[in-house]
């Protein structure tokens, strides 16, 4: 397993329809796919993978039904609660990109718990992406830009792609460069818009409770694959 991703994105999506194939409440699919997080969490640490961002909530998912929106919550803080120690153990850095202060206050705090506990470890960094719109992020880098314009601590003609890039949430990560969807979706949903400009992207049919490390590892051998020639000619 050599070239191993140093920033793999999921789209852990699915978790509904597989509550529906085994005639069981979606809560209880979103449970499921706890489990998979758990999993390929592990894995990827054990690959020596830098940065895991898994996308757990978008700014569209509020318009799901209030119930389904708290059941989401609550496995977030049950999560973080049961994760924190071994997650901990096994030196793995916990981060969030997205608008968090929107989240419930239990959210906030355990999240808060788990920066903290955590910010010196030195291995993977899993990446919550939480509240988190591709273009709300772009928006919010935009708004911050106009102040520092505004307040004079940068002039327009500073302003490259690094730059720009450094107002993004994920300003000291590395951009994706392996994106992967199960569940037979083939787009984006407004997942990290900006960062995905040369990543690779990976589908899968499967739905992403089924997800196991015999799928990260097939994403990560198709990755290797790969030719990225980032616009250049060979
Ligand atoms: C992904 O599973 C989890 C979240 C979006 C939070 P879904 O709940 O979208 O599952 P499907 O798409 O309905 O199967
Ligand atoms: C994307 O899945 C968001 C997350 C996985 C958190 P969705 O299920 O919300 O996406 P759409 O609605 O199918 O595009
Ligand atoms: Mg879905």
């Amino acid at each position: 397993m050599s070239k191993i991703p140093r920033h793999i994105a999921i789209i852990m999506d699915g978790n509904g329809r597989w509550a529906k194939e085994h005639n069981l409440p979606r809560a209880l699919g979103h449970k499921a796919g706890v489990e998979a997080i758990r999993r390929i969490v592990k894995e990827s640490n054990k690959l020596g993978v830098e940065y895991l961002t898994l996308y757990a909530f978008s700014t569209e998912n509020w318009k799901r039904p209030l119930k389904e929106v708290n059941s989401l919550m609550k496995l977030l803080v049950d999560y973080l609660k049961s994760e924190i120690e071994e997650l901990n153990a096994n030196d793995v850095v916990i981060n969030s990109i997205g608008d968090i202060s929107k989240l419930p206050k239990i959210c906030r705090v355990e999240l808060d718990n788990a920066y903290e506990k955590t910010r010196n470890n030195k291995g993977l960094t899993l990446n919550l992406a939480l509240n988190y719109g591709g273009r709300n992020e772009i928006v919010d880098a935009v708004k911050e830009i106009c102040l520092d314009l505004n307040s004079g601590k940068i002039s327009e003609d500073k302003i490259t792609e690094d730059i720009f890039s450094n107002y993004m949430y994920t300003r000291d990560m590395p951009d994706p460069d392996l994106i992967i969807r199960p569940s037979g979706e083939l787009r984006l949903s407004n997942f990290l818009l900006w960062q995905s400009a040369y990543s690779e992207f990976w589908f899968s049919n499967i739905n992403w409770p089924d997800f196991h490390e015999k799928e990260l590892k097939l994403a990560i051998s198709d990755y290797q694959k790969r030719d990225r020639r980032f616009g250049k000619v060979k």
